[in-house]
């Protein structure tokens, strides 16, 4: 179920992508393109919602307001001019790897390509609001792109009202240190799919909360009740069930073989196999690799991060003598103690897909 239908009009910006939605345009990375530990720009994941809003960063303005003593507009070369910092973060979309859930989920088609490491480099979110003086009462914080439409609910269902793309967060991961305006991507001004001039980046939840072409930040003294935060991205118990809808945020701990590819053909002998692994819940302690169809495990090497919020490469020395199928797993665990499913567990919308990664190969007698 892995095969996705990709699109043959390929804008520009993902040229090096699979686009699996022109409009908007959502386009993910190839897996072999993951095998860095930094993932180009240009091999860096699109998920849009609207069109891509094209912002003239001399008129450009943050607003800054609500619950505050100080609301005030933040123009890009003031933003730029304020003490900076690069942070090296891992972003992967909550529906990332969607298209291996069984049965398939709805949403955008990804497989596994909605993940990607960058560089960025931006001004920590709570230097702004300390300009702006929070208010005591102040327990939220919302932030709203330059970006609206009518949200595809469903195929060919489409939200009744138009809405901007909003996202609020808990004050306290909004005063993060690491939470961070961000305004560079890979040491270059953000390109427009990726939310020039301006974007959120907010480590360890997944993509949704990253707000793009950000336009107000807004202080509230309540959660917000908006679309994509209450509707959206939630997970949706099934049928009448009366459990509470509950938010997605934390990305769970994953990995991915980034080498060898699905259906790959190689020769007997010795290979090493790779891949990425990374948790938004701490750093990975543990990556095991299966080649037997998970009967038995074998510890694989892991590299450093770049950072705490980076991904991990990892690597396992296989010697293979017979000829044969079979089928290669990598299977992480992070510092906290969780560890990949086999299955992660089914949700409507195939969020937080995180089962183990299985890629079958054919070994050929060697030369
Ligand atoms: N911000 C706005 N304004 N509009 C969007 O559609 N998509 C979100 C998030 N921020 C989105 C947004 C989602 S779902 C993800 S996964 C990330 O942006 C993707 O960021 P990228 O396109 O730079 O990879």
């Amino acid at each position: 179920m892995e095969e996705v239908q990709v699109s043959d009009v390929v804008p520009e910006a993902a040229r090096e992508l699979n686009v699996r939605s022109q409009d908007p345009l959502c386009a993910g990375a190839s897996l072999s393109y993951l095998d860095e530990a930094l993932t180009p720009t240009r091999r860096f994941f699109i998920r849009n919602h609207f069109a891509i809003p094209r912002l003239d960063p001399t008129s450009w303005a943050l607003s800054v307001w609500g619950e505050v003593g100080r609301p005030f507009m933040l123009r890009y070369e003031e933003l730029k001019g304020l003490p900076s910092k690069e942070l090296v973060c891992l972003m992967e979309c909550a529906g990332n790897s969607r298209f291996t859930m069984q049965p398939p989920a709805e949403g955008v088609p990804w497989d596994h390509g909605a993940v990607g490491t960058a560089r960025w480099r931006g001004v920590p979110v709570a230097a702004v609001l300390e300009q702006a003086s929070l208010r005591p009462n102040a327990t939220n914080v919302l932030f709203e792109g330059a970006d609206f439409g009518k949200e595809r609910t469903a195929p060919g269902v489409l939200a009744p009202t138009e809405g901007s793309y909003a996202m609020s967060l808990p004050l306290e991961k909004v005063l993060d240190p690491d939470t961070m305006l961000a305004y560079e991507m890979n040491g270059e001004s953000l390109p427009a799919e990726h939310g020039y001039p301006v974007r959120l980046l907010v480590p360890g939840w997944y993509g949704m909360a990253s707000v793009k072409w950000l336009v107000n930040i807004r202080v509230l003294n309540q959660p917000f009740r908006g679309f994509h935060e209450n509707d959206y991205y939630v997970f949706v118990p099934e049928g009448e069930s009366d459990a509470p809808w509950q938010r997605v945020t934390t990305i769970r701990v994953k990995s991915l073989i980034t080498w060898p590819g699905r259906g790959g053909l190689i020769p007997t002998g010795s290979h090493r196999i790779r891949g990425v692994a990374w948790s938004g819940q701490g750093a990975i302690s543990q990556l095991e690799v299966s080649t037997d169809n998970s009967r038995s495990w074998h510890q694989g090497a892991l590299q450093e991060p770049l950072s705490p919020y980076a991904w991990q490469r990892w690597e396992y020395e296989w010697e293979v003598r017979k000829p044969g199928h079979y089928l290669i797993l990598a299977r992480a665990t992070d510092s906290k103690g969780h560890t990949q499913p086999l299955q992660a567990p089914w949700n409507f919308r195939g969020y937080a897909v995180n089962s183990i990664h299985t890629v079958p190969v054919t070994v050929r007698p060697g030369d």
